[in-house]
């Protein structure tokens, strides 16, 4: 873990910013699945794979006019669905197919927060965020698994947190979730080797989105930003360029597999 990369991807896929592709590497042709990939960090994974030549489908769970307003702009198709109920991801996966192909990169990006003092937190509290932040996973991997498997060919990404690592006072059921991110990462890794498959999370700090503009500007600024080292949010596009090199064919080539970046 802590384990660093170089993130910047080059419009084909490639981590080495060569322009020309490289034998077997046709990310021109891939398709990927980005979860809540219409607003905050996963609009700008959705972008950055679009820029990097993938056909893009990103999936929303709420905000219908959001997600329509992003499809116009940047011309990546929406799905909706909510990745708790596993026969809905099932059936919206069957729509993404139909319509772009085979899903070959699946980002596992829609998160939401419920915090609140474990004293205060109610039984609903705890079992929204498990069971979008990590019952999401099985429901949205499992069914995309048995195809990359056949294809020998599959990249599977999730965004863990710093908090799924470290704790956060507040986030006792989302730090419970995305540490359990982070164990299915590792698991699935292993399975995942032999058959061209890698899985890999990736553990992003406080990055400037609306979930964490929604944090009581008190603490935000004098509890949580003090403790950046670099005494700044990071940026969704900062999460984006790795997320386009642990997509990349030849991220395999570097043994990444189950490695987590933050
Ligand atoms: N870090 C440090 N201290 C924190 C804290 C945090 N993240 N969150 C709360 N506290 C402290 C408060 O400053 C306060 O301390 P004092 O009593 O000394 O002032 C104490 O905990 C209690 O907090 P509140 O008075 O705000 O209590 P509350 O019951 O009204 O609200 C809360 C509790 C809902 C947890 C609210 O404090 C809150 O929203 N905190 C932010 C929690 C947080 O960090 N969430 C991360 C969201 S972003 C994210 O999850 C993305 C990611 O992956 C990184």
């Amino acid at each position: 873990m802590g384990k660093s990369c170089r993130c910047d991807g080059n419009r084909n896929g490639d981590p080495d910013g060569n322009p020309e592709k490289k034998n077997g590497e046709d990310s021109m042709s891939r398709v990927a699945l980005v979860t809540g990939g219409t607003r905050g960090i996963g609009a700008a994974i959705s972008i950055a794979l679009k820029n990097a030549g993938y056909k893009v489908a990103a999936n929303f769970a709420g905000n219908e006019e959001k997600a329509k307003a992003f499809e116009a702009e940047t011309g990546i198709p929406v799905f909706k669905w909510d990745v708790s109920n596993y026969q809905a991801c099932v059936d919206g996966i069957a729509a993404v197919e139909a319509a772009l192909g085979p899903v070959e990169v699946l980002v596992n990006n829609a998160g939401i927060t419920r915090d609140a003092m474990f004293h205060k937190m109610t039984p609903d509290q705890w079992n929204e965020v498990i069971n979008t932040n990590l019952t999401g996973l099985f429901n949205m991997t499992h069914p995309v698994w048995t195809g990359m498997r056949d294809r020998s060919f599959g990249r599977v990404i999730n965004i863990s947190s710093i908090n799924g690592q470290k704790g956060q006072m507040g986030q006792a059921n989302y730090s419970a979730a995305k540490a359990g991110d982070i164990g299915f990462t590792k698991a699935l890794a292993q399975e995942g080797a032999a058959k061209g498959i890698t899985v890999n999370a990736i553990c992003p700090g406080y990055i400037g989105t609306e979930m964490v503009r929604a944090i009581p500007e008190k603490v935000l600024n004098e509890r949580i930003i003090p403790q950046i080292p670099v005494g700044r949010l990071g940026e969704p596009d900062e999460i984006a360029r790795c997320v386009v090199f642990l997509a990349s064919d030849r991220s395999e080539e570097r043994r990444v597999g189950k490695e987590c970046l933050r």
